[in-house]
Order: C-alpha cells, then structure tokens, then sequence
C-alpha cells in the first residue's frame, strides 16, 4: 500500500500528456486560419532582413483573435531566420508609463540602467546611446497599448522614440496591438503621421476555425483518444457564443481535462465541459489581473455583475471585507486606477438630495 500522500494521489488515468501545450501563453509552431496575417506581418518586417527599414504595424481585433501569439510567432521566427532581427515584448499593463518602458527598452539594448535611480531623460539618453552601438534592428511589440494611452503616456514615448530616430537615424519597427481599432485616433496627429503603421486586421474565429485550433492544441496535450469527440464541438461552440475568443475555447479544456483527471475519468466529457463553463472569467479581468494588487482585485470582486453600484456602498463593503483602515481618499485613487484600466466605470449621477453620487460598475467588454 503505497503511504506517501503524493503517490497515493498519483493518478490512475492520466488525460494529459503535457497540458502545458493549452497554457494560454504557449506559443505553438501552426496557428490555424491565420495565414494570411502571418504573410501581411511577414511581408511588413521582412526589410529587416536586408537591413532596410521595417514597416510599423498595428494588429487589431477582438480579444482572443491571436494577435499577441501570431506577433510572438513571427517574429520569434525572424529572429531564427536573421540575426539582424531582435524584438523586445512589452506588455503596457507590465509597463504603463513612458519612463519605465524607456528603462526597459535602455536594457533590452544592452545598455542596463534601473528604473528607480534614472530619470526618464536620462532613460532617454541611454536608450538613444545604447541605439549607437547596436548591430541589430529592434522591433518592439506594444501589446495592450490601451493601456498606455489610458495613462496618458503614449504619446510622450512615441515622440521619444520618433526623436531617436530622426537624432541618430537608427533603424527599428514598431508593432503595436490593441482590441480597439480606433486607438491611434488617440495619439497625437504628428506621432500618428509618422508611425502610419499598416494595420492588419483579425477577425474573430468561427466554432468551425475554434474547433480547428483545439484540435491542433488538443493532439499535443492531451493522450490520444483521451478526448470525446463531441466536447471538442462543445468548446468550440461555447466560445463562438462568447464572441469567437480562442482562449476561452482552450482555457475550457484545459480545466476540463484537469476535473476529468480529478474525477479519475477516462475522458474528458461534454459533461466535464459544461461543468467549468461557469468558471471562465471576463476576458478584460483575465489579462489584468497578474498587474493587480490585492486591494484592486478585492474592489472588482465587489462590484456586482450587470450593475451599478455607489461609491459609498462600495467604499463600505470594502472596508469590511478588507478588515484594514483604508481611508476613502486611498479608496478613490484604487477606483480611479481601475477606471484608467479599463475595468471599471464610473458615471456621476444628476444632483439629488446629497448632491452627486460617483456610480462605479464593471466594464462590459
Ligand atoms: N490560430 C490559432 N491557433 C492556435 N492557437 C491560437 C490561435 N489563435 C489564438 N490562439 C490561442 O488562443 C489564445 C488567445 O490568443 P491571443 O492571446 O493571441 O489573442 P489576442 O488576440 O491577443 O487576445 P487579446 O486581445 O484578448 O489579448 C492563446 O492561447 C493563443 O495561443
Ligand atoms: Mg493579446
């Protein structure tokens, strides 16, 4: 009899062969039904490899369309192919002001300098000297730009780099990715001009091209025929209801395949399926979260779903269940970081009895 806790939790019937293939930040080697925005992006940085100029460019479309993986994808290959290529990822939830993402970009280019003793001048400098001695061209990926433009930060960086270039005439693209088609209306008029990114648009997926993608994910992740053939419609159906996002389609099998092994079943089942649909969370609270602190996500979990709530109530709610004093005026500046997120919203409404009231309610993506 086996005593170790451990083995005695081993499983009886693995599905799994390596669940790690239906992480949502797997990068995997064929990307169904994107062809064609592969060959548009190809096509718009292949310059680099001659040591020309890239094209900018700007992917948009509706979450989980595989924007962020397609530009991972490509320009990981870019990166194989010539070594005159290296791109740097930026997350703008990670990094949401232009004085970090100037530190970041300082460091990527072999020029370390940290965030808390430079001043984003100084940042600036080193990332123009460090651009001297350079024998690459760096492509950086902007992905959730929104986030910058919210901080009011974008703007002020994209002047930065523009000056960069016209001071020492040195080569780089820009790949910028948004859900919002209309965000570089939001920069000022002169960056806009002389980014003029080409934009290459995603639609969102039929359950036809979903099921497609899991099926590829599935065969590397799961063993063979550890998958009914029905859930793999189910999920792909599911997701097609909630807009087309291939990632709630893999996140549904993943934790599906992870209740099945709970469950020590043979298969994952259409009735494994349903039963995580409920658990799949918002899209928008999904990608922010990692970047919340405690006190953010406490405030988002008591916001109730398809309703306003007052700033008041809230405020009350949450100082009980945080237990800690938290004065209202730290209280206000979580909401309003939040808001700037694009998580929460918040309206005033007309003057009653006791004046306005700050009405806050959770972002419908
Ligand atoms: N064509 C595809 N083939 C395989 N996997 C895909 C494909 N498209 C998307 N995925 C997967 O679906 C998930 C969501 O894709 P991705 O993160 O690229 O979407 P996105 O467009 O960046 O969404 P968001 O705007 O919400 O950030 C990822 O796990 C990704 O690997
Ligand atoms: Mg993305």
């Amino acid at each position: 009899m086996p005593n170790n806790v451990f083995e005695k939790s081993s499983k009886l019937n693995p599905v799994f062969k390596d669940e790690r293939f239906l992480y949502p930040e797997f990068v995997p080697e064929r990307l169904p039904h994107r062809d064609s925005e592969i060959d548009a992006l190809v096509y718009a940085l292949k310059p680099v490899t001659e040591g020309k100029k890239p094209q900018n460019v700007f992917l948009a479309g509706k979450p989980g369309t595989g924007k962020t993986v397609t530009a991972k994808f490509v320009l990981k290959e870019l990166e194989e192919y010539s070594d005159r290529a290296k791109f740097l990822y930026v997350n703008c939830f990670r990094l949401n002001t232009r004085h970090s993402v100037l530190t970041e970009i300082s460091n990527f280019l072999g020029l370390p300098i940290s965030r808390r003793g430079t001043s984003s001048d100084e940042a600036l400098d080193s990332v123009l000297q460090a651009f001297k001695k350079i024998s690459f061209t760096p492509i950086i990926i902007f992905d959730e730009l929104d986030q910058l433009v919210f901080q009011g930060e974008a703007s002020a960086l994209f002047y930065d780099l523009l000056r960069i270039f016209e001071f020492s005439k040195a080569r780089f693209g820009i790949v910028i990715i948004s859900n919002n088609p209309e965000i570089l209306q939001q920069l000022d008029s002169r960056v806009r001009s002389s980014l003029m990114p080409e934009t290459i648009a995603f639609e969102t997926y039929n359950p036809q091209q979903l099921k497609d993608i899991l099926k590829e994910r599935a065969q590397f992740a799961f063993f063979p025929e550890a998958v009914e053939a029905d859930a793999i419609s189910v999920a792909a159906a599911h997701a097609a209801k909630l807009g087309g996002d291939a990632r709630v389609a893999i996140e549904c099998l993943l934790k599906a395949g992870r209740l099945a092994e709970k469950q020590n079943a043979k298969k994952v089942s259409v009735a494994h399926l349903k039963e995580v649909f409920s658990g799949i969370e918002n899209r928008a609270m999904q990608k922010a979260e990692p970047f919340l602190s405690e006190h953010e996500k406490l405030i988002l979990s008591l916001v109730p779903p398809n309703e306003k709530i007052s700033s008041g109530s809230l405020y009350k709610k949450f100082s009980l269940k945080s237990g800690q004093k938290i004065s209202q005026r730290r209280f206000r500046a979580f909401v309003s970081a939040l808001e700037k997120k694009g998580l929460l919203e918040c309206a005033f409404t007309e003057k009653g009895v006791r004046g306005r009231t700050r009405m806050i309610a959770l972002k419908a993506k």
